[in-house]
């Protein structure tokens, strides 16, 4: 697949200059993730930033640098159970992630 450039500059350049260090999250994911983080603080909504099922901290790079660049006050706190993924249920929404393997964080 051909890597996309996102349509905010600033995130682009924060692709570009971060390198992801895992196989858990794809750019595009990361992508998505920071552009609705961007969206969320541009509105002008309160309160600190919480990422649940930080893992090995793959995104929690791209979230740290992006709101050090905005030069964000706000505390940036991430957790992981580290008990692995439940399955997906009737509610769940999105495609199902058939190649991950949760055995190694179980
Ligand atoms: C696909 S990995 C996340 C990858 C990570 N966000 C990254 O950027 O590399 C999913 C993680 O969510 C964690 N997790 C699942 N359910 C959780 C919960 N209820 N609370 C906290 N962490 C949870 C798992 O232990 C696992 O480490």
């Amino acid at each position: 697949m051909e890597a996309r450039t996102p349509a905010d500059p600033r995130i682009a350049a924060l692709m570009d200059s971060t390198e992801i260090i895992s196989g858990m999250m794809t750019s595009e994911q990361i992508e998505i993730v920071l552009t609705e983080l961007e969206r969320t603080l541009e509105a002008g909504v309160p309160g600190d930033i919480v990422e649940l099922g930080c893992n090995c901290g793959t995104t929690t790079i791209f979230i740290a640098k992006l709101l050090e660049r905005r030069g964000e006050p706000r505390e940036y706190h991430v957790y992981d159970s580290f008990r692995g993924l439940p399955s997906s249920g009737p509610g769940d929404q999105g495609p199902e992630w058939p190649d991950w393997d949760p055995a190694p964080w179980q």
